[in-house]
């Protein structure tokens, strides 16, 4: 039982007050009580839940890193309004407007803000709502935007994508990011294409990377290729975020090969470099 309760100790050292209360809770809400007539069993549930609760927590030094956005309400409306005459299917999956939640939006504005980076590179922008915060987080900063997107619209063929693309679409005739407004798009670099092939000559034009962002096409195959790559690229002390980190195990067997600590930003997942 010492062995138990010195691990406890050791460990709890590590973990805020709120985190220890969320562990209190789930360690008695999970049938605990039955699992601690089995101290060894006990400890590693325990061990388990902590884990988890580090990998989602917020990582304190960051802060609150959330940014209201000024152009989020219009271009949701302008993309709503697009989208009531857009109906079917791609590869099995309904057209979609793709976009990024609102509060993953606002976490990845307030974090371009806190970095004031030289130099992003995005992949995936679809509608162009990241596109649009990344731009707004930079607005007060010497930053550049590159942002890699290779376009499906309902008019077009649905045979160029691996799985993990999804239904996400842009309607007929609009472009890649239509929805970001002309007074953000100084900074902006709109590269089309595969990312398989475009991504690598991007990162070789743009140096050194401050903050890679993936939302492109969430297959295990990509993603691991969008990480490994950008990786290389990243600055010490860079950042990897990756939209839908849960979709696949991609950016969890990335972080575990590299031996580094995933954080969650609202619903990113993001590495340090
Ligand atoms: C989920 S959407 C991106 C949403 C966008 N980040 C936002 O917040 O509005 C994914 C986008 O990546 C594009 N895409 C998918 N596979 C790609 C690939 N291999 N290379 C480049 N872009 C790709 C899709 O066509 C789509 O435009």
């Amino acid at each position: 039982m010492s062995f138990q309760i010195s691990f406890t100790i050791v460990e709890l050292n590590s973990v805020s007050e709120s985190n220890f209360y969320t562990m209190f809770e789930i360690f008695t809400k999970d049938n605990a009580v039955e699992t601690a007539k089995n101290p060894e069993k006990a400890v590693s549930f325990l061990r388990y839940k902590f884990s988890e609760i580090m990998y989602y927590s917020k990582f304190s030094r960051f802060g609150d890193c959330s940014s209201s956005l000024d152009n989020y309400g219009k271009a949701v409306k302008q993309i709503t309004e697009e989208f009531q005459d857009i109906s079917g299917k791609t590869r099995g999956e309904s057209y979609s407007p793709g976009i990024m939640a609102k509060t993953d939006a606002e976490n990845l504005k307030g974090f371009v803000e806190y970095v004031d980076p030289s130099v992003v590179v995005e992949t995936g922008v679809c509608n162009g709502i990241s596109t649009l915060s990344i731009l707004e987080g930079m607005e007060e900063l010497e930053s550049v935007l590159y942002s890699i997107d290779l376009p499906e619209s309902p008019s077009s063929d649905e045979g160029d994508f691996w799985g993990g693309k999804g239904g996400s679409v842009i309607p007929n005739k609009k472009a890649p990011g239509w929805v970001v407004p002309e007074s953000l798009r100084t900074k902006w670099n709109l590269i089309l294409g595969n990312s398989l092939y475009r991504l690598p000559e991007v990162m070789e034009e743009s140096g050194e990377v401050d903050i890679f962002i993936h939302d492109s096409e969430h297959s295990y195959e990509m993603m691991m290729f969008e990480f490994c790559l950008a990786w290389k690229h990243l600055r010490e002390g860079g950042y990897l975020i990756c939209d839908d980190h849960k979709w696949n195990s991609a950016f969890s067997d990335f972080a575990d090969q590299k031996d580094i600590t995933k954080y969650k930003l609202g619903k990113l997942g993001l590495l340090e470099k």
